[in-house]
């Protein structure tokens, strides 16, 4: 991971230009899964370390939009940039990065570049459902995976996939170990945001729902609540609850289950990313650490 860190102070540096230093320098780094997932793949090749900064790159970058669009205030813990240094400047922080990221990617073989650039656009395309869903109550399971497979699961999918085809390994495995991963990855961040509390989170509890976004622990419950009942979940939708009216939806996810139909679909997707990569340790050993962030 130090060669990771490396590549991106080496290529920040390349920007040439202080005011992008001195910000990028500010941002809290975070997990890195994208770029660890990269180095478990391809650590051997002498590109992996590269291929893993360009891939943080455009994490980081989606991540300073996506707070100018979700107006987040905090990120990773600390203050997000557009609180500090506005709006114009979160989004151009990002533009920077990710054309810089992109810049780089040419250099790599035609499909890497192809299978991580198109991973941009799917990302891009989810976080514009993200937004349209959140306008009212969502109560499509289907429409609501297919969102948080575009905005989260591609981009681990095409950082495994590209990785794949770095070293030469079985590229339909890995890019399935990917997917499911971002995607069980999600959905405990979703259950997460039901179950911790501000000071673990980084930002309020039920903030998902207060933001319109309907996950699956809210799918599942409308599916079970009776028509009157109904009628006071989609009536707390998108707005500051009261902390009695989040106590009322909690009592009704634990009646009925629904943290836990919810985390056993998340454990079922992570079952089949480790059937794929069954001989790989190392890749079971994420899954796991992923699944246990839910206890
Ligand atoms: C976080 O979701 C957001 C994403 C994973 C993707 C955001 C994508 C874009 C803004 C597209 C633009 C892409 C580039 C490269 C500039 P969240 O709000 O559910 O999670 P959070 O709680 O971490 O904010
Ligand atoms: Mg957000």
């Amino acid at each position: 991971m130090q060669r990771v860190e490396e590549e991106l102070t080496r290529l920040i540096k390349e920007i040439d230009y202080d005011e992008v230093t001195k910000l990028f320098s500010m941002l809290s780094g975070g997990k890195r899964l994208r770029a660890k997932l990269i180095l478990k793949i391809a650590g051997e090749h002498k590109d992996a370390p590269l291929l893993a900064a360009i891939v943080e790159l455009i994490h980081g970058a989606s991540l300073l939009h996506d707070d100018v669009i979700d107006d987040a205030m905090t990120r990773r813990g600390v203050a997000s940039v557009n609180a500090t240094e506005g709006s114009k400047m979160s989004i151009m922080l990002g533009d920077v990065l990710y054309s810089k990221a992109f810049t780089e990617l040419v250099a790599f073989d035609k499909e890497i570049a192809r299978v991580i650039s198109s991973s941009v656009t799917a990302l891009s395309k989810g976080e514009m459902m993200d937004v349209k869903m959140a306008e009212s109550f969502n109560t499509d399971e289907e429409k609501y995976l297919n969102m948080l497979y575009l905005k989260t699961a591609t981009l681990i999918e095409a950082a495994a996939k590209a990785s794949a085809i770095l070293v030469d390994k079985d590229v339909q495995k890995h890019a399935l170990y990917g997917k499911n991963l971002g995607l069980s990855f999600q959905i405990i961040d979703d259950i997460l945001d039901i179950t911790s509390d501000e000071k673990t989170l980084g930002k309020p509890a039920m903030n998902d729902f207060v933001e319109g976004k309907c996950t699956l622990p809210y799918i599942y419950l409308d599916k079970v609540l009776n028509r009157e009942e109904s009628q006071r979940l989609k009536s707390s939708h998108a707005k500051n609850i009261s902390a009695s009216e989040m106590e009322w939806i909690k009592t009704k996810m634990q009646e009925n289950k629904t943290i836990e139909k919810s985390f056993e679909l998340a454990q079922q997707l992570s079952n089949e990313a480790q059937v794929a990569v069954s001989d790989d340790k190392e890749l079971v050993g994420i899954l796991e650490t992923m699944i246990k962030r839910s206890y």
